[in-house]
C-alpha cells in the first residue's frame, strides 16, 4: 500500500521548536506516550509476599502493589512542576485522564512494563512475542538489580530519544563507548574502511555465536507504522571483548544459557522510551521519563544474575562504568542541543545518513501527529 509516510529518509528534518517546546506539543505527546508501555522496573524488587514500591513516572508518584502474582497500579499525586516550562493545567488534565483508565503493569520474563492508559493502551502481544526468546536465553527472569541511577536532562524527552538512537556523535563524545565497542566504526562513519572493519568483525562473530548454537538475530530498524516500534538484534561487543569492561574481561558472573562468552550482546529499544543492553554476563536497561516539556529523567538500571554478589562476583564501579560514562556524556550533549533548539534563530536540519534511526522516529512521531490518533 503506497503510503505517504514512505518517503526518503535523508529529507526528513528534525525536530521544530513547536514540536520540542509548545504546550500542544507536550499535551499531545503525554496523551501519546500514556498508550505506549514502558520499562518500570525488575519483578525481583517484588519477591517477597507482599511488596508496594513508589516511582516517578512522567512527573507523577505512582504506588505499584503487589498481590499474589497481581500488580495494581494507583496516582499517588502529581509532582512539581518545573517553572518556566508546562502550563500545570496541562498536568492536571494527564492526571485525571490517567485516573479515568487504569494504570496496567505486563511482566514479560522479570521485565515489568507500564501503560498509563489500559483502555487504549497498544496491543504488546507482538512485541512479548518477539523479545520473550532472547529474554529467556539471558536468564532475565532470573536476574536482579545490581544498581539504578537517574540523570536530570533539561531537554524535551524527543530530544533525549533521539540522541539514543543515533551514533553519529560517538567518536566526538563517548571515548569509553569507543574504546571497548566495535560498532563505532559503522554506527558513527561512513569511512569505507572503518565501515569494512566493523563489517568484518560482524561477520567473523556472526559465524562462531552461530557454531556455539547461542541465538543470533539480524538487525532491524525501526518500522515508523507501527503503533509501538521495536527493535531487537545481536551483535559482537568487540575481538575478545567478553563485556563492557577495560580489560575486556567478563564484569559478572554469566547469565541465563550461556556457558562461555561469545563475545557479544543483545540491544534494541522497545519504543521511545526503553532501551536496553544485554552482555552476556548483566543487562542494562534506560528508561527515558518525560517530566515537563523541557525536562526529562533518564531512570538506568543495571540488572546481575540473581545469585551475583556484589564485591565477591562484580564490582559495582565497573559494573556500570560503560553506561554511566556514556550516559553522563549524553546529558552534556543533549543539553547543548536543547540551548541551541530553543533559540529563535534555531530551523530544523535534515538528519545525517549515520541518524536515519532518529529520521525514522521523527516520521513515526509525525505519522501520530497528522492522524490525530494520540488527541
Ligand atoms: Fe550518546
Amino acid at each position: 500500500m503506497k503510503n505517504k509516510f514512505q518517503i526518503n529518509l535523508s529529507e526528513t528534518l528534525s525536530f521544530s521548536r513547536d514540536e520540542l517546546y509548545s504546550k500542544k506539543s507536550f499535551k499531545f505527546d503525554m496523551t501519546l506516550l500514556s498508550k505506549q508501555w514502558l520499562f518500570l522496573d525488575h519483578a525481583s524488587n517484588y519477591n517477597r509476599e507482599q511488596t508496594a514500591k513508589t516511582y516517578y513516572i512522567f512527573s507523577h508518584k505512582i504506588l505499584v502493589k503487589k498481590l499474589k502474582n497481581v500488580f495494581s497500579c494507583i496516582i499517588l499525586s502529581k509532582n512539581l512542576v518545573e517553572q518556566n516550562c508546562v502550563n500545570p493545567s496541562i498536568l492536571n488534565e494527564f492526571r485525571f485522564y490517567a485516573h479515568k483508565k487504569a494504570i496496567i503493569i505486563k511482566e514479560i520474563e522479570g521485565l515489568l512494563f507500564v501503560t498509563f492508559n489500559a483502555q487504549d493502551a497498544i496491543d504488546f502481544d507482538v512485541i512479548e512475542q518477539d523479545i520473550t526468546p532472547l529474554m529467556r536465553w539471558h536468564g532475565i527472569q532470573k536476574a536482579k538489580v545490581a544498581f539504578k541511577k537517574s540523570y536530570s536532562i533539561q531537554a524535551n524527552w524527543k530530544s533525549v530519544t533521539e540522541n539514543l538512537l543515533e551514533c553519529y556523535h560517538c567518536y566526538a563524545n563517548h571515548p569509553e563507548m569507543c574504546s571497548v565497542a566495535i560498532h563505532p566504526t559503522i554506527t558513527s562513519t561512513d569511512s569505507y574502511k572503518h565501515v569494512m572493519t566493523g563489517v568484518e568483525v560482524w561477520k567473523k562473530w556472526q559465524s562462531s555465536t552461530d557454531a556455539m548454537g547461542y541465538p543470533l538475530k539480524e538487525r532491524t530498524n525501526i518500522d515508523y507504522l507501527s503503533p509501538q516500534f521495536h527493535v531487537i538484534y545481536r551483535s559482537p561487543i568487540n575481538v575478545q571483548h567478553k563485556s563492557h569492561s577495560r580489560d575486556k574481561s567478563l564484569l559478572a558472573p554469566l547469565m541465563g544459557s550461556y556457558k562461555e562468552s561469545d563475545y557479544g550482546e543483545t540491544f534494541g529499544y522497545i519504543g521511545p522510551l526503553t532501551l536496553f543492553s544485554m552482555p552476556n554476563d548483566y543487562a542494562y536497561v534506560l528508561r527515558v521519563n518525560p517530566m515537563s516539556n523541557c525536562k526529562t529523567v533518564v531512570d538506568l538500571c543495571w540488572l546481575v544474575d540473581e545469585k551475583a554478589e556484589e564485591n565477591k562476583d562484580f564490582k559495582l564501579d565497573k559494573l556500570i562504568w560503560y553506561w554511566d560514562s556514556t550516559v553522563a556524556q549524553d546529558k552534556i550533549a543533549i543539553e547543548r542541543a536543547h540551548k541551541g533548539t530553543s533559540s529563535r534563530f534555531y530551523s530544523p536540519g535534515k538528519y545525517t545518513k549515520l541518524e536515519e534511526e532518529s529520521a525514522r522516529f521523527a516520521i513515526w512521531y509525525r505519522k501520530f501527529r497528522s492522524d490525530g490518533h494520540a488527541l
